[in-house]
């Protein structure tokens, strides 16, 4: 990789050795990559919360942890302050509802050590997969250093700034330089569509939107496609739910949607001049094959958790299961967990939202979620999510089966105790 005469000082240790251990990380995985240089970046979103095994694992002091865990080196040097704006992604437990998740004492005492650590050291704690709910947007064209697929799909196509999706110690090492491998999403010819979506049936509902990212996943891949035949206006959260879905069935990191998306005014624009595409239709036997696969893993009706935020709930979202409430409460034997980020939880505790889910037996979360967390209510067999995301990774992470639906229907299945949902 070709290195500039500041970079090349950066890892000789002319900024000292955590800077250079960070720069060697980051050279060792561009020539890997293939790339021929690295990349200024000012964003970083990666993920260095530290639990208790992996303290113990690690040993030493909080920089060795830091060193060995979030840079692939030894360590014995003094980890600085990040270069880059960063922020911590989703972290391992709430620190606000830490029994309620089962959260040992010994677990909650060393997260919030290690959340300490990184807020002394420039880490802006939003301990969300939705930093872009949360003030963390970046600008059309900026280069950032992203982890968590959800949030890359969302920042590359919608806002249009470029990130592949960074693993926790290429993200760790960005921070510390403010360099990242410039390959994949970062380089404009790479973000041309290869797959073309044609859409034929209407796409209104978050759930709906779930199911075609879920569909669209499976048939791109790893490609970047491109979706026509979208005839309502999306928000925000019908984006977040595609997304997060179509990264999830594969491993999509950028679409277009023409007149939607950030890059593509039109199905040209998105194509460019490469070859022909693969073209495929989405229509109404699709819907149902992706509800089909998102359902598989339950057959009892009987619930015992409704999850909903996934990613990481707005506002807005948290308003509407209160209302989908009103005066009905959580059934005995049923749990209702709403997840937001730690910021929007400051917000819907003000705006009330919070006092009205607990009111009616749920719980309001942040920082984390179970799959990432690995908890759910001690004896739980079946779950309830509007996530696609969540109903594809919890039944398999947590061994429970889980049933997938829209928002109604989990408030539904959480009042009741039955998931009744069907694909209408
Ligand atoms: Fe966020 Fe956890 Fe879903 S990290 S995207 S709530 S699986």
């Amino acid at each position: 990789m070709n290195l500039t005469d500041d970079e090349q000082r950066m890892l000789d240790g002319g900024d000292g050795p955590a800077v250079a251990a960070a720069m060697d990380l980051l050279v060792r995985y561009g020539d890997v990559l293939g790339a021929e240089r690295l990349v200024d970046t000012d964003n970083v979103c990666g993920a260095n919360i530290f639990n208790a095994a992996q303290r113990r694992l690690a040993g030493g002091t909080a920089d060795d942890v830091f060193a060995q865990i979030s840079l692939d080196s030894p360590g014995g040097f003094e980890i600085p302050r990040m270069r880059a704006h960063s922020c911590q992604l989703i972290a391992p437990m709430d620190t606000v509802e830490w029994k309620t998740q089962g959260t040992p004492e010994p677990v909650h005492d060393a997260i919030v050590d290690s959340e300490s650590y990184s807020g002394r050291h420039g880490i802006n704690l939003m301990n969300t997969c939705t930093p872009y709910q949360v003030g963390n947007v970046p600008a059309r064209g900026e280069h950032c250093a992203w982890m968590e697929s959800s949030a890359v799909i969302y920042i590359n196509s919608i806002l249009g700034a470029m990130t592949n999706v960074e693993g926790r110690e290429s993200a760790a090492a960005a921070m510390i330089t403010g360099k990242i491998p410039y390959w994949g999403y970062h380089l404009p010819e790479n973000r041309r569509a290869t797959v073309h979506v044609e859409v034929d049936v209407d796409v209104e509902t978050n759930r709906d939107w779930g199911l075609l990212g879920y569909a669209v996943g499976k048939v791109a891949g790893e490609t970047v496609p491109v979706i026509t035949g979208i005839r309502s206006q999306p928000n925000l959260v019908k984006l977040k739910h595609f997304g997060a879905a179509a990264a999830t069935s594969g491993g999509v990191e950028m679409y277009h949607i023409p007149g939607v998306t950030a890059e593509a005014q039109t199905l040209e624009q998105a194509l460019g001049d490469g070859e022909k595409p693969l073209s495929v239709r989405y229509g109404k036997d699709e819907k149902a094959a992706a509800y089909a696969r998102l359902n598989v893993t339950a057959d009892d009706s009987d619930v015992d958790l409704v999850m909903i935020g996934c990613p990481h709930a707005s506002l807005d979202q948290i308003r509407d299961v209160c209302d989908l409430l009103g005066d009905r409460k959580v059934a005995p034997g049923t749990a209702l967990w709403v997840f937001t980020p730690r910021a929007i939880r400051l917000m819907a505790e003000s705006s009330g939202y919070g006092d009205r889910l607990r009111a009616a037996g749920g719980v309001l979360m942040s920082d984390t979620c179970p799959a990432i967390g690995r908890f759910v209510p001690d004896g739980t067999r079946v779950i309830v999510t509007d996530s696609a995301k969540q109903a594809h990774y919890l039944p398999a992470i947590m061994k429970v089966q889980g049933w997938f639906g829209d928002t109604a229907e989990c408030v539904d299945a959480a009042v009741t105790g039955r998931w009744r949902g069907a694909l209408s």
